[in-house]
């Protein structure tokens, strides 16, 4: 199990990957693109995004990694293609094309009066219908995210057999050592196309995840790509799982008998504060929930040959110190220490963020739309202007829930240093949007100049300390205490004789917390440098901890 490796993940889109066990950002890699949706719109599986490299730099990426000891995985996208990539240039050219089966088709309704409509009323991701009337053939072809990105049919055989060519075996053979993939359980999308209940009335598109996630045939489909693919090169896979929070049907993914993938990104955390009719209507929502959600993908593989992933953060969510604790000018530092650490804690195969080992942050709440680049955001922030009037109080609300969960809050700019465009590059047009206005006091050269004490020399200090109690830290059992507290968060781990605690103050006041009652707990780390003097004097097991303080304690070792 990669449990203790250093891995990095190249997403399609961006601009340093994904570290796992290891702050250490590398060369950005996208496949080629016309970047509708960031690079999540392949046009060739087997060539970069020019602006960005080429195939050779990725040679020379994977083997720059293995030389230093560190796997490298890519994103894989095969839920779709980009509407500009050849396979659908020819499927979309006739009606009896041989690659016209190679995405999905289906004829128009019609209505009682003679109108035209869409197979199902089944809403995009990115707004609007899945489906897009091509008047060439007079066809509507399926798409669930833009009508860029067509949704390749998985029935069909000869295109399954070529996307694991193209998209698979063409970098496997290069030496990558796996994949992230990218919708893992949408490819089978059901034998009946029907209309989803309506639960937004205001629309005519309405949420159709229940017809075409985790659909009949998802698991054969992973099956025949491990067997096929996968197995011959040892390859790990993390599939991201959305819409699934059954652990039953999270299990059928992740058992290693029944070889599909290594393990998931299962989406209760992040989904955490999106609302019911759109995600980008925030809801508030209390420590509890968070706790309780730890707690169940914490332990719904004890006892099963399952195993879980640890994150918090992707190019698709909020950035996590904005979410779940504090981005307050003196409360960031703290607030991105103590998730570390209790991260760090977790059982699982831990996924750090690029700009999570720094403590970088949502974008200002100044920013307007103007500012925002995602496709998901844009579209929606424009559907509800148009529906509402313009009316600025569901305005507002939206900007409020973009300034939240929205992903490009996820998608600025690294920020390596105090230079122009945070350093990112010397390019005199600047990236592809602008960089946070706090790069100056966040970001990468001042905290190693700062070293131990700055949240990337935590992050180093905590990753170490993973890796020297992986047995308890990495693969011990889960225990939750006082779950109902809002304010404060213990855990405890088991394995064997061995113990640790983990206790955390999610309030930017003094709380006291009562330790697990495990016999001998030694305080270990805690994220004030000054934790251990104050340890001295402790006695019993309560504790006050300062605002966003987390301390961590071991005993049996
Ligand atoms: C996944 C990606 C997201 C992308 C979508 C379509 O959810 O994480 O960024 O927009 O798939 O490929």
């Amino acid at each position: 199990m990669w449990s203790g490796s250093r891995l990095c993940i190249c997403h399609p889109c961006f601009y340093g990957p994904l570290a796992i066990h290891a702050a250490n950002p590398i060369t950005p890699l996208r496949f080629d693109s016309p970047q509708v949706d960031m690079g999540y719109d392949i046009s060739d599986y087997e060539k970069v995004y020019p602006p960005y490299g080429s195939v050779k730099d990725v040679e020379d990426l994977i083997e720059a990694c293995h030389k230093r000891g560190m796997k490298l995985i890519l994103d894989l996208v095969i839920n779709h293609t980009s509407d500009q990539h050849a396979w659908f240039k020819e499927s979309r050219s006739s009606k009896d094309n041989p690659k016209r089966d190679w995405y999905i088709w289906k004829p128009p309704r019609y209505a009682e009066d003679g109108t035209r409509l869409p197979p199902t009323n089944w809403r995009s991701y990115f707004s609007g219908p899945t489906w897009e009337y091509d008047e060439h053939t007079g066809e509507y072809y399926l798409h669930l995210f833009a009508k860029e990105q067509p949704d390749l049919n998985w029935e069909n055989e000869e295109t399954r057999k070529a996307i694991y060519d193209s998209a698979m075996r063409f970098w496997l053979d290069k030496g990558v050592d796996g994949f992230r993939v990218d919708t893992v359980n949408m490819y089978s999308k059901g034998v009946e196309f029907k209309d989803a209940p309506i639960v937004d009335d205001k629309f005519y598109e309405q949420p159709a995840w229940l017809y075409y996630a985790n659909g009949p045939r998802m698991h054969e489909f992973l099956r025949e790509m491990n067997q096929n693919v996968l197995s011959n090169y040892d390859a790990v896979t993390v599939g991201e799982l959305p819409h699934t929070p059954d652990p039953k049907k999270v299990l059928e993914y992740v058992g290693a008998g029944d070889k599909q993938l290594s393990m998931v990104f299962q989406f209760d955390i992040v989904d955490l504060g999106q609302g019911r009719e759109h995600k980008y209507h925030f809801e508030e929502w209390k420590l509890p929930q968070l706790k309780s959600i730890v707690a169940k993908w914490q332990q719904f593989i004890e006892g099963t040959d399952g195993w879980t992933t640890v994150f918090c953060e992707n190019h698709d969510q909020g950035r996590s110190i904005s979410r779940y604790a504090s981005d307050a000018a003196h409360e960031r530092a703290p607030s991105a220490k103590l998730l570390s650490l209790m991260l760090c804690a977790l059982t699982g195969t831990l996924f750090v963020y690029q700009g999570q080992e720094i403590g970088m942050i949502n974008v200002p709440a100044s920013w307007p739309i103007e500012s925002y680049r995602d496709i998901e955001s844009v579209n929606f922030y424009r559907t509800m202007a148009a529906r509402t009037h313009n009316d600025p109080a569901e305005l507002a609300y939206i900007m409020r829930s973009l300034q939240v969960l929205g992903r490009d809050n996820a998608r600025l700019p690294m920020q390596w240093s105090g230079e122009a465009h945070a350093g990112f590059t010397d390019c005199e047009r600047g990236p592809w949007m602008r960089v946070h206005d706090l790069y100056g006091d966040i970001n990468v050269e001042r905290q190693v100049r700062e070293g131990e004490g700055s949240v990337l020399g935590f992050w180093k200090r905590m990753i170490r300390f993973r890796k020297e109690h992986a047995d308890v830290l990495v693969h011990g059992a889960f225990e939750g205490f006082d779950m109902e507290n809002e304010q404060t968060f213990v855990f405890g781990k088991r394995v064997g004789e061995k113990r640790a605690a983990v206790v955390l103050n999610f309030t930017g006041e003094e709380q006291t917390v009562e330790l697990p009652g495990y016999e001998g707990l030694v305080f270990m780390v805690g994220s004030y440098e000054d934790a251990e003097k104050q340890e001295q004097g402790a006695e019993g097991r309560a504790r006050t901890l300062r605002p966003w303080e987390g301390r961590l304690y071991l005993a049996g070792c």
